[in-house]
């Protein structure tokens, strides 16, 4: 065979999200773009707000000797200053420059964090349902993905943390907003996890750092702050992005701060600035430092997305979807009214809905709609849900497993 063999066995099981963007692109062509209501994958349809655009246009104006040239593997020393002054608020503990790596997106942050922490046989821990790329950038590593469960409201439960701690376990990856769930964990549950992480350390005698992957802290919904992990564990390690809050994805730019208080700070920033640069990024985009150097604070207006959460929720209550409620993101996650969702979800797909079953996620039983598209159509998608919902009748609700 060409290729490595443990690639060739995660081609065969490419993600669910993208499988439904290909499909989702055959329906377009088949049926038209406006016939089908493709909501299966996170890309931003807001426009990115005008301070983005005007900042890109002034650096992009530049003309300076070594202006796109290379830099420090950690990024422009000014940008991160700028950044970990506005971090330094959002997260209630004072960065500084040193604490901070501008990285290429939130995806790029978590292999440079994975990479610098884990020996290859580590295991990390998540709550299920998460983010599917987590098991992939884990094995990256040759480490494990051990997800444990979240609770019947899909918060994080830290007691099946305690249990889940081994000799093995370097990190634990947690995501709040959350995709799929559009959860937000409250800082009382973050303060319980930080006891049993802090436990747990001490019973196997190795530091478990905390991951919290941030890249939807701005769009949160009905006035909710997202909770800080560095004020109540030290040993946390914030990796987000602009992807989702400029509305950039594929400009790739994002940051990795490291709380001031964490063990081994100095060595573990040393070993992430080597791991930015070693893993072929170098640095992050230096064009895109520059550009969101001067927009801190600045984000796309969370109203509009909100605005398409309370759209798409009446068109679920009409039709008769449970649901849990998003409290930021711009994630549906939505009960299957039959334990295979795959059937409802082909379902959906004969109506030309895509959404992305919630098996994708590691949550079966459940499906995810994406609602960052065009109000036209979640409007449109009006009908076809309830079509869909009176072709599956409820099955009774089967008891709970989890607690
Ligand atoms: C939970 C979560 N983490 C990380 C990422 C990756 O973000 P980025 O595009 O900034 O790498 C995404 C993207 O959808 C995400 O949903």
């Amino acid at each position: 065979m060409p290729i490595s063999t443990s690639i060739a066995a995660m081609m065969q099981n490419s993600s669910f999200i993208r499988k439904m963007f290909e499909e989702g692109s055959k329906l377009k062509m088949l049926h038209g773009v406006d016939a089908v209501c493709d909501f299966s994958i996170g890309n931003p349809d807001m426009t990115p707000p005008q301070e983005f655009q005007a900042a890109l246009m002034e650096e992009a104006g530049r003309q300076e000797p070594r202006i796109h040239g290379y830099m420090p593997n950690a990024g422009y020393p000014y940008v991160r200053k700028n950044v970990a002054d506005f971090a330094s608020s959002e997260q209630g503990v004072e960065l500084t420059a040193q604490n901070l790596l501008m990285t290429c997106g939130a995806g790029g942050a978590l292999n440079v964090a994975l990479r610098a922490i884990v020996n290859p046989g580590d295991e990390v821990l998540a709550s299920a349902p998460c983010f599917v790329e987590y098991g992939f950038y884990c094995g990256n590593y040759g480490a494990e993905l051990k997800l444990v469960p979240s609770t019947d409201t899909f918060d994080l439960n830290p007691k099946v943390f305690a249990e889940a701690v081994t000799e093995k376990t370097a990190a634990v990856i947690i995501n709040s907003p959350h995709n799929p769930t559009g959860r937000i964990y409250p800082s009382e549950t973050l303060a319980e996890l930080a006891e049993v992480l802090d436990e747990a350390s001490r019973r196997i005698g190795r530091r478990i750092y905390l991951l919290s992957d941030e890249p939807y802290r701005k769009i949160a919904y009905d006035g909710i702050e997202v909770p800080s992990v560095m004020a109540v564990y030290p040993h946390s390690l914030v990796a987000t992005s602009y992807s989702k809050d400029l509305s950039v994805p594929g400009e790739r730019i994002g940051y990795l701060a490291v709380s001031p208080g964490a063990d081994d700070a100095e060595q573990l920033i040393g070993a992430l600035t080597l791991c930015n640069r070693i893993l072929g990024y170098v640095n992050a985009p230096g064009l895109m430092q520059r550009t969101v150097a001067r927009l801190q604070g600045v984000s796309v207006d969370v109203g509009v997305y909100q605005a398409k959460r309370d759209k798409l929720r009446a068109i679920l209550d009409d039709a008769g979807f449970e649901y849990a409620e998003p409290q930021g993101t711009f994630y549906f996650w939505v009960k299957s009214p039959v334990d295979d969702e795959l059937a409802v979800v082909d379902a959906l797909k004969k109506e030309l809905i895509l959404t992305v079953p919630g098996r994708g996620f590691s949550g079966p039983g459940w499906f995810r709609i994406s609602y960052c598209v065009d109000d036209a159509v979640i409007e449109r998608s009006a009908e076809g849900f309830k079509t869909v919902r009176k072709q599956f009748p409820s099955q009774p609700n089967p008891p709970l497993e989890r607690t």
